[in-house]
């Protein structure tokens, strides 16, 4: 189990290969996230997946709030989010929907271990990756809108999967800070 996790990479746009991933892995990942430990089974998250035929869409979405927003538009920025439409597999817009019966840092909590389940599925194909991404206009207005969130609910980024040639394993990382008492 430990190799398993201390393998478990992020695989990042630049390197998809735009494979399409089946749709079987996805619903393995999505199924996952129900596992993670959640304070009175809240399970304080939900998900909304890009499918290939929508891309264009989220694509077209996320770029022209990219160039509202920035007067002096970086091309390497545009690039990166035209690979969303060529690139990139499927997206899972992550979407937390805080319970108010617990406290909701515990809620943030526990999606970070849907997230990391989902992460380690992923982990188990050789052919597919992908990252938790939190930038591309997270929560913005329009991403709100297309998400169809509640007022009570926060986009809390997107999971990129896509096709990957060389998966990655290895990782430095420091001795954990613990204290034996
Ligand atoms: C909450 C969260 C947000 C992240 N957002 C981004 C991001 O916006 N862009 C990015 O390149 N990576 C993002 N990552 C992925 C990290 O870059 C990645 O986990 C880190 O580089 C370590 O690599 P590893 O996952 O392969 O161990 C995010 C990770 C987490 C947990």
């Amino acid at each position: 189990m430990l190799d398993k996790i201390k393998n478990r990479r992020s695989h990042f746009t630049r390197e998809f290969n735009g494979e399409i991933a089946p749709k079987s892995l996805l619903q393995d990942m999505l199924n996952s996230s129900i596992w993670a430990p959640s304070h009175k089974l809240t399970l304080p998250f939900r998900f909304s997946v890009v499918e290939p035929n929508s891309r264009e869409k989220i694509k077209n979405i996320i770029l022209d709030n990219y160039l509202q927003n920035n007067s002096n538009p970086d091309p390497k920025k545009i690039e990166k989010i035209e690979w969303i439409q060529t690139k990139v597999s499927h997206v899972i817009c992550i979407i937390f929907k805080p319970s108010g019966i617990v406290p909701e840092w515990e809620e943030v909590a526990s999606l970070g271990a849907a997230i990391q389940n989902m992460y380690l599925i992923l982990n188990e194909q050789s052919d597919f990756g992908g990252y938790w991404t939190t930038g591309n206009g997270m929560n913005s207005p329009v991403l709100r809108s297309f998400l169809k969130l509640k007022s009570t609910e926060i986009h809390y980024g997107y999971f990129f999967i896509g096709g990957i040639d060389n998966k990655r394993t290895i990782a430095n990382r420091p001795q954990p800070s613990v204290n034996w008492l």
